[in-house]
């Protein structure tokens, strides 16, 4: 029998659950000639729910993980192969004559799959100008293309200025409804927020909150149920108290109290022992990580897992909160409404450790 739960990559289809409002928000959404920029904490579920909602919506659409890109030109070959995917080079052929750097197209023999490259040392901004040009070119204002940018806070590390040069490209566009999305949280508000920002007020801002409990209580409980049949709603309960409903971890945690059932169903307390086996698997990650934090940093995290209050004298306020801010922006700390350290195995292993 295969796990039914599943973490770590894009979910779709059974995998996938609740954010009902948010697809029919984003379906609808790119119906307007605007932009969206999506932010939330790390694994959240971002990219699954633009990937429900842009096939959802029928529409021609490419998407590249700015993380996956190592330069301007990589990003240029990169939209390009994706573009290619959608409109076959054979019919759009004419319409790259305006190509100041004629791409390579090749074809891998074995696997059949494309590849597209620009021979090194061209200017970066023109490749990219160039395979906008043609995006804007191959779409109408009746046939917007969309074009998802995971992962852009990683344009300000790919070439310097490149915002200023992406905004004053996709300005002039009507043709195309970008996605952006991201999760260093304050460096994706600083780009669309801050006033000095190329891409101030660049599209609308949406925030994506942790799953609904009700919901996802129903998913984990009717999955637990091949292999729990008498407490599986209980342990639904267990798995999002433990997790607050965190999508990523409460799906990793799911996926090992199954895997227990399966395995060895006599196991007193499955949640239990699920736990200490995923703590247990990553401690000497845990360990490394810790040895590389300031003071500070180890102080607060202690004081987040722990009951006692951050103001207490032992450290200014500023400082406290300038820490707080550091750790947030690495993804260690979220925010909803109070500040929390943002995986909570990791948080199991500080408390267990007692350093
Ligand atoms: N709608 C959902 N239903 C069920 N599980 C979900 C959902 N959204 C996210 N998850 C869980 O969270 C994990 C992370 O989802 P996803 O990769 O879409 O998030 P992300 O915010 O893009 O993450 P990252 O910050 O790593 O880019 C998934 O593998 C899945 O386990
Ligand atoms: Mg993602």
């Amino acid at each position: 029998m295969e796990n039914p739960f599943k973490f770590g990559t894009i979910v779709e289809a059974e995998y996938f659950t609740d954010r009902v409002n948010e697809v029919a928000y984003i379906e609808q959404f790119v119906k307007s000639a605007n932009h969206l920029v999506l932010i939330s904490p790390r694994r959240f579920g971002k990219s699954s729910l633009v990937t429900k909602a842009v096939k959802q919506s029928g529409r021609k659409h490419i998407t590249v993980n700015m993380q996956q890109v190592t330069s301007v030109s990589d990003f240029s070959a990169k939209l390009l192969k994706e573009f290619f995917k959608v409109h076959p080079l054979e019919r759009v052929r004419h319409l790259i004559t305006h190509f100041r750097v004629i791409p390579t197209v090749s074809t891998n023999a074995l696997t059949g799959s494309m590849d597209v490259s620009f021979q090194p040392g061209v200017d970066g901004v023109t490749l990219i100008e160039d395979v906008m040009t043609l995006i804007e070119k191959a779409h109408t204002e009746q046939d917007r293309m969309i074009v998802v940018l995971d992962e852009f806070q990683e344009i300000r590390d790919l070439a310097p200025k490149l915002d200023k040069q992406l905004r004053s490209i996709m300005q002039e566009q009507k043709h195309i409804n970008y996605i952006l999305l991201g999760s260093q949280e304050s460096m994706m508000t600083d780009i669309f927020e801050n006033k000095k920002s190329p891409f101030y007020h660049f599209g609308e801002l949406m925030r994506l909150e942790k799953l609904p409990r009700e919901d996802f209580h129903q998913y984990l409980s009717e999955r637990l149920a091949t292999c729990y049949a008498q407490n599986h709603t209980e342990l639904a309960d267990r798995i999002l108290n433990y997790t607050d409903c965190h999508p990523y971890y409460s799906q990793q945690l799911a996926a090992n109290v199954w895997q227990i059932g399966v395995l060895q169903p006599e196991t007193p307390d499955p949640v239990r022992k699920a736990i200490d086996h995923i703590v247990t698997t990553h401690s000497l990650d845990y360990e490394r990580l810790w040895m590389n934090f300031k003071h500070t940093n180890k102080w607060i995290l202690q004081r987040l897992v722990s009951t006692k209050p951050l103001q207490s004298g032992e450290y200014r306020t500023s400082t406290i909160y300038s820490a707080l801010k550091r750790l947030q922006k690495d993804g260690y700390v979220i925010y909803s409404d109070h500040y929390e350290v943002e995986d909570p195995f990791f948080r199991e292993w500080i408390i267990a450790s007692n350093i």
